[in-house]
C-alpha cells in the first residue's frame, strides 16, 4: 500500500462554525475496497437543513454586493488550496469512494479547474445596454444572481461534481448549501475545509450530510428563499425533483443517466479507438454518466476490434486503490456489482459471448470488497437489459453494424441523450455524425470530454442545464430588464 490510512470524523458546516447535528445522530462511512469503516459524519435534521438555509440566506446580500473581482480572488484562492491539498483529498476519495489514488489526485486537479475556470467567469458577467424602440428611452439588461442556490452531489465524482456546481454559484454572486451523496460525505467536507480556509466568509457555503436525502430535499424544496437546484445523479430522481421544484417554480439544473453509445467506423484508427474506448468505458470502474455503454463496431473491423480490446482488458489490474498500479477500483456497494452481473449474465443467457470477465472478484485481498472483472462481451443485442439500460460498471458490451445510417440509428435509439463518441478519420463523416447524434456532449476521435471550459449536460432524459464552459455562470443568473422612461433624444 502506498500511503498511511487515518480515519475521519466530520462536521457540519453552517454559517461558518463545524458543528454536530442536533440531537447528536451520526453515521458511518465505508471503504468500498474492503468494508472498513474509515470515518463518520453528522446525521443532520431538518433543523439543521433550515439553521443551513437561514445562514446561507443571511450571508447573501453580502456576498452577491461584494465586487466580482473579490469573488474571483477568492476563488482562485480556493482553487490554489484545493491543488496543494491534492494528496489528503484523493487519500480520502480512495478510500470512501475506491477509485484508484492517481484517479482521485486526478479528480481533485479537476475540481480545482472548476473554481479557477469560474473565477475568470465572475469577471466576465456583462449586461447590455439595447437600442431603444422608442427613442425617449434606455433599455437596460442585468445579469445578478438568483440567490440562495442547493447543490446535490452524487458519489461518483464527489469533489468536482461539488466544485462544478459551487464555482458558478459562487462567481455568480449566490450562496450555497451541498448536501453530498452519503457514500462521499468526507471529500465534500475537505473540499469545503479548503474553500473556507481561503477566506470566503461564514455562510457563503454551508454543508448539510444526513443519510435521509428525502428529507434534505423536501426542506430545501419547500424554502421558498432557495431559488435554484442543482442535482447530479439518476433520472428517476431528477424526475421527482422536478415534480418536487414545480410547487415554487424553482430553478433547476439537471444532470442525469447517460447512456452512451461508442461507434467505430472501420476507418478509424483501430489502436486509438480501442484506446479510447477503455479511457472511456473503464475510467472510475465504469462508474460514470459520461461512460460509454454501448459500443458499436463497423462490421469490417469488427472481430479486430473484439480480440484487441479483450487483450488489453485482461491487463487492467484490479483492486484496493491505494495499490500501486490499480486501474480498477471496486464498485460503490454491493447492489452495483449486482447490478453488473445481472447485465453480463443476462446478456449471455440471451447469447452473447462472454469475451473476458464476468465474475465477482473475492480473492485474496478482494474480499470483503465490491470488485468486478472487467469485461468484454461479443455480440450484443437489442434485447439485451445491457443494451438498454446503463450498467454503471466496468463492462463494455459490443455490437456490430454495417452502415452509417444504421449506427446513428442506433446510437439515438435511447431516451437518454448526455455523451456520445464515434472514431473516423474522414472529416466530412465526423461533421455529418457530430451534427446527427442527438446527445449533450460529442466526442470525435476522444473518450475523454471533459473540462471545466466545456458546457456539460444532456438532452433527453439525461437532464437540462449547462455546467462549465462559458455558460455555466447562467445557471446561476437571472436577467433583468430595466426599461428607463423619459430620458429624451
Ligand atoms: C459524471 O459522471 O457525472 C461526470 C463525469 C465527468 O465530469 O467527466
Amino acid at each position: 500500500m502506498a500511503t498511511t490510512v487515518t480515519r475521519r470524523d466530520e462536521r457540519l458546516l453552517i454559517g461558518g462554525e463545524w458543528v454536530d447535528a442536533t440531537g447528536g445522530g451520526r453515521f458511518d462511512v465505508t471503504n468500498p475496497a474492503t468494508g472498513e469503516i474509515v470515518g463518520s459524519t453528522p446525521d443532520a435534521t431538518a433543523d439543521d437543513v433550515r439553521a443551513a438555509i437561514d445562514a446561507a440566506s443571511d450571508a447573501l446580500e453580502g456576498w452577491r454586493g461584494a465586487t466580482a473581482l473579490s469573488r474571483a480572488r477568492l476563488l482562485r484562492r480556493s482553487a490554489d488550496l484545493i491543488r496543494e491539498r491534492a494528496g489528503e483529498i484523493g487519500l480520502i476519495m480512495t478510500l470512501e469512494q475506491g477509485k484508484p489514488l492517481p484517479e482521485a489526485k486526478g479528480e481533485v486537479e479537476y475540481a480545482a479547474s472548476f473554481m479557477e475556470w469560474f473565477a475568470g467567469e465572475a469577471e466576465r458577467t456583462y449586461g447590455q445596454i439595447v437600442p431603444p424602440m422608442n427613442p425617449a428611452n434606455r433599455v437596460l439588461v442585468m445579469r445578478q444572481a438568483v440567490g440562495v442556490a442547493a447543490a446535490i452531489t452524487p458519489w461518483n465524482f464527489p469533489a468536482a461534481m461539488m466544485t462544478r456546481k459551487l464555482g458558478p454559484a459562487m462567481a455568480a454572486g449566490c450562496t450555497s448549501i451541498v448536501k453530498p451523496a452519503s457514500a462521499t460525505p468526507l471529500t465534500a467536507a475537505a473540499i469545503l475545509r479548503a474553500i473556507e480556509d481561503a477566506g470566503v466568509p461564514k455562510g457563503v457555503v454551508n454543508l448539510i450530510t444526513s443519510r435521509s436525502a428525502g428529507m434534505v430535499s423536501r426542506e430545501l424544496f419547500g424554502d421558498r428563499r432557495v431559488r435554484k437546484i442543482s442535482f447530479t445523479g439518476s433520472t428517476e430522481v431528477g424526475k421527482e425533483l422536478i415534480r418536487l421544484s414545480a410547487d415554487q417554480v424553482k430553478k433547476l439544473s439537471l444532470e442525469l443517466g447517460g447512456h452512451a453509445p461508442f461507434v467505430i467506423f472501420d476507418d478509424a484508427d483501430i489502436d486509438d479507438a480501442v484506446d479510447q474506448l477503455i479511457a472511456s468505458k473503464f475510467r472510475n470502474a465504469g462508474q460514470t454518466c459520461v461512460c460509454a455503454n454501448r459500443v458499436y463496431v463497423q462490421r469490417g473491423v469488427y472481430q479486430q476490434i473484439v480480440e484487441r480490446l479483450g487483450q488489453k482488458v485482461a491487463r487492467l489490474v484490479v483492486g484496493n486503490g491505494l495499490r500501486d498500479g490499480v486501474a480498477i477500483g471496486p464498485l460503490i456497494d454491493d447492489r452495483a456489482v449486482d447490478k453488473a452481473d445481472e447485465h453480463v449474465q443476462d446478456a449471455i443467457a440471451r447469447g452473447a459471448r462472454l469475451v473476458i470477465g464476468g465474475e465477482r472478484l473475492t480473492a485474496g485481498d478482494l474480499k470483503g470488497g465490491n470488485f468486478y472483472a472487467p469485461t468484454v462481451l461479443d455480440g450484443v443485442t437489442d434485447e439485451m437489459l445491457i443494451y438498454r439500460e446503463e450498467t454503471f460498471g466496468p463492462v463494455a458490451g459490443l455490437t456490430p453494424f454495417d452502415t452509417e445510417e444504421q449506427a446513428i440509428a442506433y446510437a439515438n435509439d435511447t431516451v437518454y441523450g448526455l455523451a456520445a463518441y464515434f472514431h473516423t478519420r474522414d472529416y466530412a463523416r465526423l461533421l455529418r455524425v457530430a451534427e446527427r447524434l442527438d446527445y449533450g456532449i460529442i466526442g470525435a476521435n476522444t473518450g475523454i470530454i471533459s473540462a471545466a471550459n466545456a458546457p456539460f449536460g444532456g438532452v433527453k432524459e439525461s437532464g437540462y442545464g449547462r455546467e462549465g464552459g462559458a455558460v455555466g455562470i447562467d445557471e446561476y443568473m437571472t436577467v433583468k430588464y430595466v426599461c428607463v422612461g423619459g430620458v429624451g433624444q
